[in-house]
C-alpha cells in the first residue's frame, strides 16, 4: 500500500525561524515540505522563490520538498527550483500555454511533475498526459491563502481522480490541499488521498517554546489517517 505522506505546508510557519520550524516539523515525523510558491499575479499573494529552497538545502534538510507553483507563466522558474533542490513541482494547467511541455521540462531537469486543480478545475487536463504526472494535487481551497475552509466538494472529486489514478495503474500520489485539519482528515483519506498537506492545522499547534510542539498535531494526524475505512 502506497505510504501516506504528511506535508506541513510553510507557508503558516514563522519565517523568521524557517530553518528550525521545518526540522521540527519532520522531527515530529512530517515526510515532505510543502512549498507554496505565490506570485502576486497568478494569485493574489506573494511568497518565497528558489532562493528559499535552496537555503532550506543547505540549512540540512533532506526530505522531499513538494514545490507548488501558484505562478505565471511557470516555465521560466523550474530549472531555478530544480538547481535549488525541488523533488516534486507542480503547476497549474491554467499557469502553462503548453501543459505537456512544462510535464516534460520538469522531468527534464530531474523532478517529479504534478498537476494542480483548483476547486473550479475539471480533472479533464489529465485525459491526455495521465501517464506524465508523479502527483495530482486537488486544491481544496482556491489558492492564495492559509488558514481557508475546506470545500467540501472536493471529496468527491478525490474519489472521482483515486478512481481515474487506480485505473491507470500508475504509481501517481494524490494530494489534497488546502483547510486540512484533524476533524477532516480522515474523511479525506477515505476519498482517496494519500499525500496531506497541512498549514494553518500544524503550524499553529503547540507553544512556540517547546522544541517537540508539533509532536501531538501530527501524530493525531497519522493516527486519523491510519483509522480510515
Ligand atoms: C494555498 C496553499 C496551501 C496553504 C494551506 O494556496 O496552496 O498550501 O498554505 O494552508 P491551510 O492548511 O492553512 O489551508
Ligand atoms: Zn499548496
Amino acid at each position: 500500500m502506497t505510504k501516506k505522506l504528511i506535508a506541513p505546508s510553510i507557508l503558516s510557519a514563522d519565517f523568521a525561524r524557517l530553518g528550525v520550524e521545518v526540522e521540527q516539523v519532520l522531527a515530529s515525523g512530517a515526510d515532505i515540505v510543502h512549498f507554496d510558491v505565490m506570485d502576486n499575479h497568478y494569485v493574489p499573494n506573494l511568497s518565497v522563490g528558489p532562493l528559499v529552497c535552496s537555503a532550506l538545502r543547505a540549512y540540512g534538510i533532506e526530505a522531499p520538498i513538494d514545490v507548488h507553483l501558484m505562478v505565471k507563466p511557470v516555465d521560466r522558474i523550474i530549472p531555478d527550483f530544480a538547481a535549488a533542490g525541488a523533488t516534486y513541482i507542480s503547476f497549474h494547467p491554467e499557469a502553462s500555454d503548453h501543459v505537456d511541455r512544462t510535464l516534460q521540462l520538469i522531468k527534464d531537469e530531474g523532478c517529479r511533475p504534478g498537476l494542480v486543480f483548483n476547486p473550479a478545475t475539471p480533472l479533464d487536463h489529465l485525459h491526455h498526459v495521465m501517464d506524465k504526472v508523479n502527483m495530482i494535487l486537488l486544491m481544496s481551497v482556491n489558492p492564495g491563502f492559509s488558514g481557508q475552509q475546506f470545500i467540501s466538494g472536493t471529496l468527491d472529486k478525490l474519489t472521482q481522480a483515486r478512481q481515474l489514478i487506480d485505473d491507470s495503474g500508475l504509481d501517481i500520489r494524490l494530494e489534497i490541499d488546502g483547510g486540512v485539519n484533524l476533524e477532516n482528515i480522515r474523511s479525506i483519506a477515505e476519498a482517496g488521498a494519500d499525500t496531506f498537506v497541512a498549514g494553518s492545522a500544524i503550524f499553529s499547534a503547540g507553544d512556540r517554546s517547546d522544541p517537540n510542539r508539533y509532536d501531538s498535531i501530527i501524530r493525531a494526524m497519522r493516527t486519523e489517517i491510519d483509522h480510515a475505512a
